[in-house]
């Protein structure tokens, strides 16, 4: 994939990173991006593997959890990397696609996969994405994790199909809506999760 990365000060004073001249997010209202990491936290992780640096919440929020042993970090795109200064012993930063790091690693080696680099399956910035929320990969995320280990997934909307995807390969599906405000609107993002089972089969 080639693509324009700019991480940008606008007028407002906000942060803003755009991949091909499409707006991918801001720092204005990073509630979501923070929630994911919880949802990982709350459930006890300490190894994390995380889908999408972006501009860095839901990384940070895991850092800030001194029970978190592990983050190791799948970013496309090194412009993004460069743009970050995480600085902690406990992070690794791959460049590439989460889909070939996912594949890299051993079975049951991760207690959380935190997948944040698209708006969600029917929202796509970028085409290729799509296989991230099919079943093949999602099962390769499941495949990693360790028992009782979380499969989260930010989403611009809830979505059946993917609810249903995730229940083939992982128990307790949820799909919680974070509420945010946009540009002085009420809105909500999502939360798509499933935990592994207790004895590893899948
Ligand atoms: C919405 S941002 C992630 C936001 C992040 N949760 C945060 O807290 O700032 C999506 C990120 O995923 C990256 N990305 C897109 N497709 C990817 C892929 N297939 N593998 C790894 N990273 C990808 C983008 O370059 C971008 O940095």
């Amino acid at each position: 994939m080639s693509d324009e990365v700019v991480v940008r000060r606008r007028d407002d004073g906000a942060t803003e990173l755009r991949v091909s001249g499409v707006f991918v997010m801001d720092d204005v209202e990073t509630s979501s991006e923070r929630r994911l990491a919880r949802v990982a936290l709350e459930n006890g992780a300490r190894d994390v593997l995380v889908g999408g640096l972006g501009l860095g919440f839901t990384v940070s929020a895991l850092l800030a959890d001194t029970s978190v042993r592990r983050v190791l970090v799948a970013e496309l795109h090194d412009e993004v990397v460069a743009e970050n200064h995480l600085d902690d012993p406990r992070l690794t930063v791959v460049v590439g696609d989460v889909r070939d790091v996912v594949a890299a690693q051993p079975d049951a080696s991760m207690d959380a996969v935190l997948l944040d680099v698209d708006n969600g399956p029917d929202f796509l910035v970028h085409p290729d994405n799509a296989a991230v929320y099919e079943g093949a990969f999602l099962a390769e995320c499941a495949r990693m994790l360790r028992p009782g280990g979380t499969l989260a997934i930010w989403s611009m909307a809830d979505s059946e199909a993917l609810r249903r995807i995730l229940a083939a390969h992982l128990t307790d599906v949820l799909a919680e809506s974070v509420p945010v405000t946009l540009q002085g609107r009420a809105e909500a993002y999502w939360i798509l999760s499933g935990r592994a089972g207790l004895s590893f089969a899948s």
